[in-house]
């Protein structure tokens, strides 16, 4: 056996992730269910580095060394059971299999139990960075055993991407925790896209200007606090012309925003975890809504299109208002991700650490950003931060930004122009820092219809109240 490492799976992410280990030098074992995307990956990149294909699943195993790491690269769910389940028999104690798919964290912990019974090591690993990182680096989240990141560790940050010569990947924890910060990674990328969406349409609406326009304040936006390659890859699809028609790209294409699944999982997990992740629940929802076709077409007829004015009298001013609403609904955004990522690594015993997550999202992944390294600064200072808006950076920006926020949110409200990510994360904040919240009435109405007992402000113990309706029950 000669190869360091195999991929199996040669679909495009499968592809680049094994012409970026062997461009960094690691020989790798290559297989793919049609052997033909083997043979084009080799005729095509083979002067990259070394590669060893094998036609036969047996030979693409007995190709790698002791012990074996195997990526594996397909669709998520029940092609990669099957792989797994055809790789298993051939594999012998200590082997790794790296599921690179964006796995589902449930799976990944049901897999990795299941394969540690036959000493075999199941690592879930998250790589973000689309095609592109995949190639050229991508952020890599691994997680499962400490034997399979020994073996895995040094490969994997060779291929990561850099970042002021850090790699931009650490061993996340155990069993699906790679998945799992991975999922949260996505659900925090529908949220920024979401905001960068609703600031697209307030600029658009209030200025009254051009998809060519826009993309250059995006572009002056990501000089400043906002700089990330998610706002620079807005303004090139905003200045982006239709071949065909040669109106702006962006009015051509349906306003129905589809999604794979990963947002979803995350919202979906935030719910069982009992985490208030409402920006990114929002956010998904969005996508949801645009899709509707079915609803959006008769409640239009019902109550017609018309739009209030937005006041961009000063345009100036309108866009920095905007760009800062956006900056502050993105740190509750992170927030809100960031307690997500604790509240799974307490529930699964993980011990992820949160600043260092931040740390090998700063580059590679699709929300690479550089107010990444002011979260690791943050949990640095305090590991034990209750919460990502009160460490002292995001307080600051936060307050600075809060008139903006407001401002934006409440004309955008009074227009009729939707900003469900900017107003939810509005209101979190001004739910996190309320003095008394009316959960107090919600706990009031549960004592009085179900005796669900309530807490009081001045003594430890459940309550009851024997409300008049207890005496009705008695009597009938
Ligand atoms: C990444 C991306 C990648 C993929 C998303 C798209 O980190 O490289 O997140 O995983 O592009 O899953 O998701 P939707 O199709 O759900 O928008």
């Amino acid at each position: 056996p000669s190869a360091t490492i195999g991929v199996t799976g040669l679909a495009v992410m499968g592809r680049n992730l094994a012409r970026n280990l062997a461009r960094n030098g690691h020989t790798v074992a290559l297989h793919n269910r049609t052997h033909a995307r083997t043979e084009s990956l080799v005729a095509e990149h083979g002067d990259e580095g070394t590669f060893v294909p094998s036609e036969r699943l047996e030979d693409f195993v007995a190709s790698i060394e002791q012990p074996r790491a195997i990526i594996v690269m397909v669709k998520a769910g029940a092609p990669t059971d099957a792989v797994i389940d055809e790789l298993v028999p051939l594999l012998d104690e200590g082997d790794i299999i790296v599921d690179c798919g964006n796995a589902h964290y449930a799976d990944t912990r049901r897999r990795e139990q299941q394969l540690s019974d036959k000493g075999i090591h199941f690592v879930g690993c998250g790589v973000s960075g689309g095609e592109e990182g995949a190639l050229n680096g991508p952020s890599i989240m691994p997680g499962g055993s400490r034997h399979a990141w020994d073996r895995l560790g040094p490969i994997f940050r060779s291929i990561a991407a850099e970042v002021d010569g850090e790699p931009c990947c650490v061993h996340v924890g155990p069993d699906g925790a790679g998945h799992f910060v991975k999922m949260v990674h996505n659900g925090i990328e529908y949220a920024d896209m979401q905001l960068i969406a609703e600031a697209y349409d307030l600029l658009r609406e209030g200025l009254g200007a051009t998809p060519a326009e826009i993309a250059d304040i995006f572009r002056t936006w990501n000089e400043g606090d906002l700089e990330s390659f998610l706002i620079e890859i807005t303004a090139v699809v905003l200045a982006q012309e239709d071949a065909d028609t040669g109106t702006p790209f962006v009015d051509v294409v349906v306003d129905q925003a589809e999604q794979k699944g990963t947002g979803r999982w995350t919202v979906q997990s935030a719910l069982d975890l009992g985490v208030p992740i409402t920006g990114i629940a929002e956010a998904t929802f969005a996508r949801a809504l645009s899709s509707h076709a079915e609803q959006r077409g008769p409640a239009r007829d019902a109550f017609g299109t018309e739009t209030g004015e937005l006041d961009a009298s000063d345009r100036d001013e309108y866009i920095e208002n905007v760009r800062l609403a956006l900056y502050a609904s993105k740190v509750v955004a992170y927030a809100q991700g960031f307690d997500q990522i604790k509240a799974g690594s307490v529930e699964y015993d993980w011990d992820v650490d949160p600043g260092a997550m931040a740390m090998i999202w700063r580059g590679g992944c699709i929300i690479r950003a550089r107010f990444l390294d002011r979260i690791h600064d943050a949990y640095t200072d305090d590991p034990d931060l209750p919460s990502l808006l009160v460490a002292p950076y995001f307080a600051d920006a936060v307050r600075n930004g809060l008139d903006a926020w407001r401002q934006v949110v409440s004309q955008a409200s009074l227009a009729g122009i939707p900003v469900p990510a900017f107003a939810s994360s509005l209101s979190y904040f001004d739910g996190l820092r309320r003095e008394r919240l009316p959960a107090a009435l919600i706990q009031g109405l549960r004592d009085n219809f179900g005796a669900h007992t309530y807490r009081r402000i001045d003594r430890d113990g459940m309550f009851h109240i024997e409300w008049a309706g207890d005496a009705l029950q008695h009597d009938a």
